[in-house]
């Protein structure tokens, strides 16, 4: 996608925060769904998919692959699939803007077909680590022609006749499991990935709704073992996406923050390989409740009903990282707010995120009166306990979170923030601005 212009946002002092709200789709989800219903034969129907720019690069890239990708309405899509081994070759490049997620997993999908494709994206992912990817598709018989490092732009040949793997992961990443796991469909045989610690399970759940055969068994070192069976017949089935619990994070914290605040936030996910940050804010001492629990399309949905109040410092284990690994960004100013110091462990690949994300959380607390630092793959946040300076001109080095995290902050601290760029922040979470200035927020063009 072209890169969006800039668009500086400030955040100053907010009152409480009160009201009723719904956030956009589920971003993990919402690329699975296109990828998978683009893998299956017939038509899937998705509702609730997040329209964001992470999420329409996937649906360009799925369509450049033949598969039929309409929009009926607001995120009501219809995706024709070609079946397994029915992707074509695209004539153009495929450009995944902002997106690991997008990249990796329809480079997945890909390297399990005879065809060429080249990948893109903007400045920031192309800054990304990809070879944690296409090492193991070049196992399975890919092969690739990237920049140093395996970085983007690259060429992916994908493999006439697929080898299954077993594939022990290095990191805990839903995205290189799901990239071998989605090649893994157009191999004979059993494909296996092992990551260190459990990553969310999205994409083992949409392949059984599906009807493929998928098994997942804990390891003994607290990993887990997943197995796909190969050339299934995929089958196309009606997916609903849930509210993004990543994106439920910014005004769920802000609400935590501002005093006398009461929100409802419905129809949120809450797998729980995706809850930690909920588990941690509980652990504050935050008051949030799961009302109205209930499974949606295969995963766990519940309405966020969250009350301000005092937090406290908390340390947060490694093990929980993977299950959180995007809200470190809001925890942090949350911690900020805590009284006490707050540790969290084990945050190695924040580094790779849209943007150097640790350095990224340190400078910008930093710049906001707040003492923090790093100490290896560990973030600690001394926490006032009460108020915050901010009063800061703060980089989001194109990265959503950061931005949304500190307008966040700007809302409950003395003084405003701003923030360089909103613009990336419609990669996953378009009408972040008026939904929490409907809520009671104070977000305005800088
Ligand atoms: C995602 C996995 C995570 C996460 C990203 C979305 C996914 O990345 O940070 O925003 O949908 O699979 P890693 O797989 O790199 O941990």
């Amino acid at each position: 996608m072209s890169a969006t212009k800039a668009a500086p946002l400030t955040s100053g002092t907010a009152g409480r925060l009160t009201g009723i709200c719904r956030v956009p789709g589920d971003k993990s989800l919402s690329h699975r769904a296109l990828i998978l219903g683009g893998l299956a034969i017939g038509r899937t129907r998705v509702t609730g998919l997040l329209e964001g720019e992470d999420v329409l690069c996937t649906a360009g890239a799925m369509r450049a692959l033949g598969a039929g990708v309409t929009r009926q309405g607001e995120g009501d899509w219809l995706v024709s699939g070609v079946g397994i081994g029915g992707l074509q070759e695209p004539d153009t490049l495929l450009d995944m803007g902002n997106s690991g997620t997008g990249a990796r997993l329809v480079m997945g999908a890909a390297a399990g077909h005879d065809i060429t494709a080249f990948f893109t994206g903007d400045a920031s992912l192309r800054r990304r680590p990809m070879a944690r990817v296409t090492e193991p598709l070049s196992r399975m018989g890919a092969k690739v022609v990237a920049r140093e490092g395996g970085r983007l732009p690259l060429a992916l040949t994908g493999a006439a006749s697929p080898l299954p793997i077993t594939y022990a992961s290095p990191v805990a990443s839903a995205q290189v499991k799901s990239a071998i796991l989605l090649a893994g469909l157009s191999a004979p045989g059993e494909t296996t990935v092992i990551e260190p610690l459990a990553s969310r399970d999205h994409t083992e759940n949409l392949l059984r709704h599906f009807g493929a055969s998928v098994t997942s068994t804990p390891t003994n070192d607290g990993g887990r073992r997943i197995t796909v069976t190969g050339q299934p017949e995929l089958k196309a089935g009606d997916i609903v996406i849930p509210g993004d619990p990543s994106s439920a994070a910014f005004p769920a914290v802000a609400a935590l923050l501002l005093q006398g605040s009461a929100i409802t936030i419905e129809g949120v996910g809450i797998n729980p390989l995706r809850a930690g940050l909920f588990e941690t804010l509980a652990e504050m001492g935050g008051d949030i409740t799961f009302a109205n629990k209930r499974v949606e399309g295969g995963e766990p949905v519940a309405d966020l009903v969250i009350r301000a109040g005092a937090l406290n410092a908390v340390t947060v284990p490694a093990a929980r990282a993977p299950s959180m690994i995007d809200e470190y960004p809001i925890l942090a100013v949350a911690a900020a707010f805590a009284k006490g110091r707050t540790v969290m462990h084990g945050l190695a690949e924040l580094r790779v995120k849209e943007s150097d994300r640790l350095s990224a959380i340190a400078q910008g607390l930093s710049d906001c009166g707040v003492t923090v630092s790093i100490e290896g793959d560990t973030l600690i946040v001394e926490g006032t306990g009460g108020k915050v300076r901010g009063g800061a001109a703060v980089a989001s080095a194109l990265d959503h979170r950061i931005a949304m995290s500190f307008l966040m902050l700007g809302m409950a601290a003395e003084k405003p923030v701003t923030i360089d760029d909103g613009a990336t922040i419609a990669t996953s979470f378009p009408g972040f601005v008026s939904l929490v200035n409907g809520l009671g927020g104070s977000i305005a063009a800088a």
